[in-house]
């Protein structure tokens, strides 16, 4: 069948005094009024109250609660995957062209029915500023779930080129025998939706383990999908316990995948376990992980320093850092700092408003939790400890909400702690390179970190680009001339990357449903 055309959902402004604003504040003031709300759990179609429930909190006001949820235990995913086999047999033989109006219609109902309540959600639960929210819960969410038509569609298209006289050779793309787990992150509400969407597309079904800390926007997404018709069991929603709901899954026989998006130490002690229990398993899972970051950017003597200041602070601060894709070391040859890189660096920086998301006017919120705005403070004193020197930032207030100052230090030490470690927040740590000592820092980049997820370089001068890009071939799977390492866009940047990254499987390509699917050949003789 014919797709209608697939396209990336248009980007909204959201200027003070626009209809798109008004809306989207009311949607904001409405629930922010209305209180938490309860989020069961949800097998085959079925609102579950548990009881045992958990809060997830407003990381801009970590008073108030966005919702309360009940969490699954063991038992429950047990009854969730026997759900989900159940209903696999019509999903799977339902005519691919049903199967992918229910995407394509999930799509229009974020797009045009709920987009502001998902992206209020997403703001408030996430602690995105209403443009990271529109980017994500918006566009992004949209762009995956229409792309991941048009991919899926090509796909089933690939097919052997060649038939000998009286035969018809032909590829059958079946889902995988079992069920997916998806375990995804608190960051990208789009993240969670594509963790889920992806394999679905192709026929499988779907227990998905969202972060407690973006319960209600996956919820919402959910829901969505219920109204655009996707059939109960398909997905089967538990969100608790993290090892307890994990572990049931990935210890049972018909478990056929984990799409998984998270931290690096996390996946590895999953995929080990998956190891442990191989011979348990119908056939071997798949794994499909996306997981840290520790990302550059390269200034090379010719370039512009006004972009390459700009896009650092983008890369660095939009989202508080809490980017797997975020920038965090920051190469620049001694002069051009010493001369004019630094000063404008800090001048810029010192322009940056933090405040409540709901506020809608600061370029930065929080930081998700606790626990982060621990972690981030504990790196910036080590760093502090070894001697790095913090330019601007370093503070934060945790009070009312987890607010983290935008932070730079400057290294004299290249492996210095927070130039080796990810940190997930908004911290850049600055090593000035020696100008003639271009190449070596690109060494020094590839050989600093276990990580190969994003990566830039900025240059007015092509042989260099292409030099730092050839030298720095396995340090990212996502590479930026001249424009900042994050902001992937769905249909335009498949995204992933390699070593500590993931298995950089390509997320937002058609190479990433090939990991969902187990091909069957058929050679008929005619
Ligand atoms: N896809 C997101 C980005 O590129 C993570 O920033």
């Amino acid at each position: 069948f014919g797709l209608p055309p697939i396209k990336n959902e248009p980007m909204r402004n959201y200027e003070p005094k626009s209809d798109d604003r008004a809306k989207l504040q009311k949607a904001v003031d409405e629930m922010l009024a209305a209180g938490p709300v309860e989020v069961p759990v949800i097998i085959n179609g079925e609102k579950i109250k548990t009881g045992k429930t958990a809060k997830q909190l407003n990381p801009s006001n970590h008073a108030q609660a966005v919702c309360t949820y009940h969490e699954a235990d063991a038992a429950l995913v047990q009854k969730a995957i026997e759900g989900s086999l159940k209903a696999k047999a019509a999903w799977e033989n339902m005519p691919w062209n049903d199967r992918a109006a229910i995407f394509l219609k999930a799509a229009d109902l974020l797009a045009h029915k709920y987009r502001y309540k998902v992206m209020a959600a997403t703001m408030i639960g996430q602690g995105k500023n209403v443009w990271q929210a529109e980017i994500d819960a918006a566009a992004e969410a949209c762009d995956f779930f229409r792309f991941g038509v048009k991919y899926v569609h090509d796909l089933y298209s690939t097919q052997p080129p060649e038939n000998s006289p009286n035969t018809w050779n032909r590829t059958e793309y079946r889902p995988l025998e079992g069920f997916v787990l998806a375990v995804s992150p608190f960051n990208f509400t789009a993240i969670g939706g594509n963790l889920f969407a992806a394999p679905a597309l192709v026929g499988n079904v779907v227990v998905w383990k969202p972060s407690p800390m973006a319960i209600y926007s996956n919820y919402l997404l959910l829901e969505i999908f219920k109204e655009a018709g996707l059939p109960d069991g398909v997905l089967q929603f538990v969100p608790g316990p993290a090892e307890e709901i994990v572990g049931a899954a990935i210890n049972h026989r018909e478990f056929a995948c984990l799409h998984f998006t998270g931290s690096t130490f996390v996946f590895r002690n999953l995929w080990k376990q998956i190891g442990n229990n191989l011979d348990k398993y119908r056939g071997y899972p798949r794994i499909v992980g996306e997981t840290g970051g520790k990302n550059f950017h390269l200034v090379h003597k010719s370039a512009n320093v006004d972009a390459a200041v700009t896009q650092s602070i983008r890369a660095a601060f939009e989202y508080q850092g809490q980017k797997c894709s975020a920038l965090s070391r920051l190469y620049v040859p001694q002069s051009m700092w010493q001369g004019e890189f630094k000063e404008k660096l800090l001048k810029q920086i010192s322009e940056i408003t933090l405040g409540p998301v709901e506020e809608f006017q600061h370029f930065m919120g929080p930081v998700i939790a606790k626990h982060s705005f621990d972690k981030i403070m504990g790196l910036i004193d080590a760093a502090k400890k070894e001697g790095g020197q913090v330019l601007c930032g370093g503070t934060g207030d945790d009070s009312k909400g987890y607010y983290v100052q935008p932070t730079i230090i400057e290294t004299k030490d290249p492996k210095s702690v927070t130039m080796v470690n990810e940190i997930f927040g908004p911290v850049i740590t600055v090593y000035a390179y020696p100008d003639n000592e271009f190449e070596q820092t690109c060494q020094l980049i590839d050989t600093t970190t276990e990580y190969a997820l994003t990566g830039a370089i900025f240059s007015l001068d092509r042989h260099a680009l292409l030099q730092a890009s050839n030298l720095l071939r396995n340090a990212s799977g996502m590479m930026y001339f001249n424009d900042k390492c994050t902001g992937a866009v769905v249909g335009q940047q498949p995204f992933g990357g390699a070593r500590a990254s993931g298995t950089n499987d390509k997320a937002g390509s058609m190479a990433i449903f090939y990991r969902f699917v187990s091909a069957r050949t058929i050679k008929e003789t005619t």
